[in-house]
């Protein structure tokens, strides 16, 4: 008879029953595969009482914790809850009681991630979160095994499925930003809250974790610049349309110069480009290797299925080791001991070089399209498009530009300049422009 291995399991709601349901449907060839079976023996919840679509025996439903976490028979503890304090409790508590860890949840990870991987290390224990960045692409696991071998020196990433569905909704369907949001919500890609998605900080938490595994870098994400999707218009994705772009919520890191340059905001990408073919919730990373080149990695980034297939894939790698023996010797999640981790500079703003796209919205009057260019030139940001539009019943011009490669503290200051322009009537919009 083969081994069982027993695990607790926090958070029943999407990814956990999809948990349920994989390891169910699965199981024998699960248990084929790692010659032992993984077996849910506890799983902690808020309220026992409410209906879950996946079946369970109620026996090991529970709204204590503590039944995880003192319970010396369990051996890993998966945390699919989310939020970021009491996870952190839950797993300091588990890690100290000699307990593996996976877990789906990027925010913990990413801000918590230190000190939680500190004392995993100390512990030789398993600390493992693949799900925690783009769902069932299994990014980290190749970041920390398949690409060693080679020096990531670039990296965009599509990691934030609601604001790539609301932006390819702007896009292909001409919505505003608004009734996009609602319907991602309504087809429950977006959270009742999606303030995370939409600002940036969702994206930001998992630039910090790849970031980490592919340049080796001790990164905070509050040092990551962030800027969110709700300055995009559905106007700014037709411009961008005219002129051969789509716009994308990006994710990007890249080495330059011995520093690191690590951004998350909008960006127009060339519609030819891969990224430029991501649609709706999908996630996708593109990597370039400084030998590989490039590669490029796309799925579902989200959803119950594929989020616990990739938790799977964790619970996996725990239960081999604890199988062999070897769990006292754990990988450490990042590939390397924390300590190895390097602080490395964010890029200065001052070498930041990128085009740029510019959409002014001014009074049509005669002698405002040469305050714009002599604006940008004095801050020598030179034009490489330019397009303007009237309405003539209101009296409104619409200037569009491009720009050719700029030192973005050079750009923010030619625009800054002009949102004084006495003619302007709504916020210039600066987006950058990633080929
Ligand atoms: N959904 C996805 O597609 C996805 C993808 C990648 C990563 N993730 C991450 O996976 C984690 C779980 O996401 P989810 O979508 O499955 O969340 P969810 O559907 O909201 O489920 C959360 C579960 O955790 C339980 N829970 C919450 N707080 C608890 C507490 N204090 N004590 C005990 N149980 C508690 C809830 O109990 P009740 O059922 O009783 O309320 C619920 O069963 C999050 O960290 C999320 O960021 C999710």
């Amino acid at each position: 008879m083969s081994r069982s291995i027993r695990i607790g399991m926090i958070g029943f709601g999407v990814v956990g029953q999809g948990l349920m349901r994989l390891l169910s449907e699965r199981g024998e060839e699960m248990e084929a595969r790692l010659g032992g079976k993984l077996e849910i023996v506890k799983i902690a919840v808020r309220d026992t009482s409410r209906k879950r679509e996946a079946s369970v025996d109620p026996g090991i439903l529970t709204d204590s914790i503590d039944e995880i976490l003192d319970d010396p028979s369990i051996q890993i503890v998966v945390e699919l809850a989310g939020g970021v304090d009491e996870p952190a409790a839950w797993m300091r508590r588990a890690l100290e009681s000699g307990k593996h860890i996976v877990t789906a949840n990027k925010a913990v990870i990413a801000e918590k991630g230190e000190e939680l991987i500190a004392l995993a290390e100390e512990k030789h224990r398993f600390l493992l979160f693949e799900a925690a960045v783009a769902g069932g692409i299994p990014i980290l696991r190749v970041l920390r095994e398949a690409l060693t071998g080679d020096r990531i020196v670039r990296l965009h990433g599509i990691v934030n499925g609601t604001s790539n569905y609301i932006l390819s909704r702007m896009a292909s369907a001409n919505l505003a930003f608004e009734p996009a949001l609602r319907e991602a919500q309504l087809k429950g890609f977006a959270e009742a809250d999606p303030s995370l998605d939409i600002n940036g900080g969702d994206a930001c938490h998992k630039l910090a974790i790849l970031a980490r595994l592919a340049f080796l870098a001790d990164i905070e994400p509050s040092a990551i610049p962030t800027q969110g999707i709700d300055i995009v218009s559905a106007r700014d994705m037709e411009f961008a349309l005219d002129f051969g772009y789509v716009i994308k919520p990006l994710a990007i890191g890249a080495r330059l110069n011995g520093a690191l340059d690590l951004r998350v905001h909008p960006a127009l990408v060339p519609v030819d480009s891969h990224l430029a073919h991501i649609h709706g919730a999908t996630n996708a990373i593109y990597l370039e290797g400084e030998h590989l080149g490039p590669v490029m990695f796309s799925g579902e980034g989200a959803g119950a299925y594929p989020t616990a297939v990739s938790v799977a894939g964790d619970l996996f790698e725990v239960a081999r080791a604890i199988l062999s023996g070897s769990d006292d010797r754990a990988t450490p999640p990042y590939g390397v001991p924390l300590r190895a981790l390097k602080k490395l500079p964010q890029l200065p703003a001052e070498e930041l070089k990128t085009p740029f796209y510019l959409r002014l919205t001014v009074e049509d009057d005669a002698g405002v399209l040469a305050d714009v260019a002599s604006a940008l030139a004095r801050h020598r940001v030179s034009i490489e498009t330019i397009l303007q539009t009237v309405d003539d019943e209101e009296g409104i011009a619409t200037i569009v530009l491009l720009t050719h490669e700029a030192f973005e503290h050079a750009v923010g200051a030619a625009v800054s300049e002009l949102s004084r322009h006495s003619a302007l009537r709504e916020q210039p919009v600066l987006l950058r422009i990633v080929r």
